[in-house]
């Protein structure tokens, strides 16, 4: 990648203008070293106006990662985490895996506005641009083993929409296991990778993507329904603070889940959940479907399915869901 793409994207940052000839002499490259680093900057998905006299501007201000506002905006819960910080990695959840492997603390967080390799669930990709999402990523040791873990996900997704609410965005919804929607569109996903014992200790990487402002390029390679804040909020989304929302909220979340398991956030999840008492269709990795009245979720976070044979549990990577209408 183009190394000066960054420290101009940051000069960029204020959202004025800055001509050719300063940026150059700024950073002590030639001018065409400048247009070649706006180009790359372009490819990656940032806007930026070009006007001759003028010089080089984004639409308007970028809030970019920084480490201060996000301790700012964790306040007094700042001790309990470690940020890294990266304007563009392969995948935070790549990386924390094998931070973890090498002793990393509990409460590491990687975050990132741009990930080269993002993954989704069930081997998709996370498909990004240049701020579009905001990645990230918390290391989460647990005394308990894996196989305590089965609510972990869910319980996460509870975290996400009480930030969300906060946030102002209170149309915001989970969808079984832990999708969250607004309107019946994907905002956000989640993806949690364990290592260590069924019996204990674990270590859980919990990686989040949350869509910020997609770009009608990267909305057309997603082969499903989204959105993003920028479509629900009017204000111009700082990453710092919505950072920080966030992970106060799995904070309390994840002691809570500690102490109590998910049966303590059961109740409130199923308040939360788009398709708590409805039909709906599940869909069979083998291309099965079938139809069902969702009950509700178990202690352990199964789906409670109500169909001709009774109730029936499901769990995660057993079925998806879709609405039946
Ligand atoms: C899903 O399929 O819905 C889960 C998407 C999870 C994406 C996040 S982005 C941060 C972290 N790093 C990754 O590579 N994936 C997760």
């Amino acid at each position: 990648m183009n190394n000066l793409v960054f420290p101009i994207l940051r000069l960029l940052a204020d959202g004025r203008f800055h001509s050719g000839e300063d940026i150059a002499r700024q950073f002590s490259v030639t001018r065409a070293s400048v247009w070649n680093a706006i180009q790359a900057a372009e490819a990656l998905g940032v806007d930026i106006f070009s006007v001759r006299g003028r010089g080089y501007r984004l639409p308007q201000p970028l809030h970019l990662l920084d480490k201060q506002a996000v301790l700012d905006a964790l306040g007094a819960q700042q001790h309990r985490f470690q940020l890294a910080l990266f304007d563009a990695i392969d995948s935070t959840n790549s990386y924390l895996m094998q931070q973890a492997a090498s002793h990393a603390p509990h409460g590491m967080v990687a975050a990132a506005l741009l990930q080269t390799k993002g993954r989704g669930r069930r081997g998709r990709s996370w498909q990004a641009a240049f701020g579009a999402s905001l990645t990230f990523s918390l290391l989460w040791r647990f005394q308990m083993g894996a196989s305590a873990l089965s609510g972990l996900s869910l319980a996460v997704g509870l975290a996400l929409v009480r930030a969300l609410h906060h946030y102002g965005l209170r149309s915001a919804q989970l969808k079984w296991p832990n999708d969250i929607l607004v309107q019946g569109r994907k905002l956000a996903g989640i993806l949690i990778e364990l290592n260590g014992d069924m019996d204990g200790p674990s270590a859980a990487v919990i990686g989040i993507g949350l869509n910020l402002n997609l770009p009608p390029a990267i909305r057309a390679q997603i082969d499903q329904p989204v959105t993003d804040m920028a479509s629900h909020l009017p204000i111009n989304i700082d990453p710092n603070a919505l950072l920080g929302q966030l992970l106060q909220e799995l904070v309390k979340v994840l002691d809570t889940f500690e102490r109590e398991g998910f049966a303590a956030l059961r109740e409130e999840w199923q308040a939360h959940h788009a398709y708590h008492g409805e039909v709906v269709k599940l869909l069979f990795p083998d291309g099965r479907e079938q139809f069902g009245h969702v009950q509700g979720i178990a202690d352990d976070g199964v789906l409670l399915v109500q169909n001709e044979h009774g109730t029936q549990r499901f769990s995660s990577g057993e079925i998806s869901l879709r609405g039946a209408r």
